[in-house]
């Protein structure tokens, strides 16, 4: 079977992004827990409830017209994982789960068993920034590479129907990629993955907080938004009081 290549993916969290970025054409919307970060404020992914996504899926669901919209589960949905995974399905109309790490493989199997698709997450999973101690590349090492390959190859086998790689060596996510036959998609993974994925608010300049280095930014939207405001608080501030 020849993989499908050049898969793109973003992230979006409300309705007027998730139309933008469906009428351009990308293929996958992802309502990433990067929510947390990117849009609440938090530190990490951590604090970000099934309710928040929920909320913030049902937003982008409006959105989207062809894109395919996958929703994270975020860490604190791991302590009823098959109910709030039917909820965040259900509820907030996503069309499948990323689920982080291989660490609850017998929950992707039991949600793939119940028809709900699954998408992996290798690599640096942010739900597990405290224990990888911060921002690491990984798979560096022999090791870690051949780690890496068998937790691609165990998401593949409990019936993932793609895996985000994330932060890795390129040499590292080639081999990913050519070990399953499953697509793989990348972010800061190098290029040879069957896609890349970002998020949209670091490449387009929005976000001020923590952005990776190997983000390439599109956008510088940051100080156009700054201009922009500084403009209309001066029109408003010199305009003529209404009488
Ligand atoms: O939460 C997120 O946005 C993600 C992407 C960075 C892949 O998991």
């Amino acid at each position: 079977m020849v993989k499908k290549n050049n898969i793109v993916m973003l992230t979006a969290y409300d309705f007027g992004m998730a139309k933008i970025l469906d009428e351009s054409g990308v293929d996958i919307i992802l309502v990433g827990d990067s929510l947390g970060n990117v849009v609440l404020g938090y530190e990490n992914t951590l604090p970000v409830t099934v309710e928040d996504m929920i909320h913030h899926t049902k937003a982008v669901r409006r959105g989207i017209k062809k894109a395919l919209l996958i929703s994270d589960m975020p860490k604190k949905a791991f302590s009823n994982p098959i109910s709030n995974a039917k909820k965040i399905m259900k509820e907030g109309g996503a069309q499948g789960l990323k689920i982080e790490g291989v660490r609850y493989l017998n929950i992707i199997k039991k949600l793939v068993k119940m028809k709900i698709p699954v998408m992996g997450h290798i690599g640096f999973t942010p739900q597990y920034i405290k224990e990888i101690g911060g921002y690491k590349i990984q798979g560096k090492s022999q090791n870690e590479k051949l780690k890496m390959i068998k937790e691609a190859k165990m998401l593949e086998d409990a019936g993932v129907f793609a895996i985000v790689i994330e932060l890795t060596t390129e040499e590292t996510a080639k081999e990913i990629t050519a070990a399953v036959k499953i697509p793989t998609i990348g972010i800061g993974a190098g290029r040879f993955c069957n896609g890349q994925v970002v998020v949209t608010n670091d490449m387009l300049g929005l976000y001020e907080g923590h952005v990776p280095k190997f983000v390439k930014k599109y956008a510088d939207l940051a100080p156009v938004i700054r201009a922009a405001v500084a403009n209309f608080i001066k029109d408003v501030r010199i305009a003529p009081v209404a009488q």
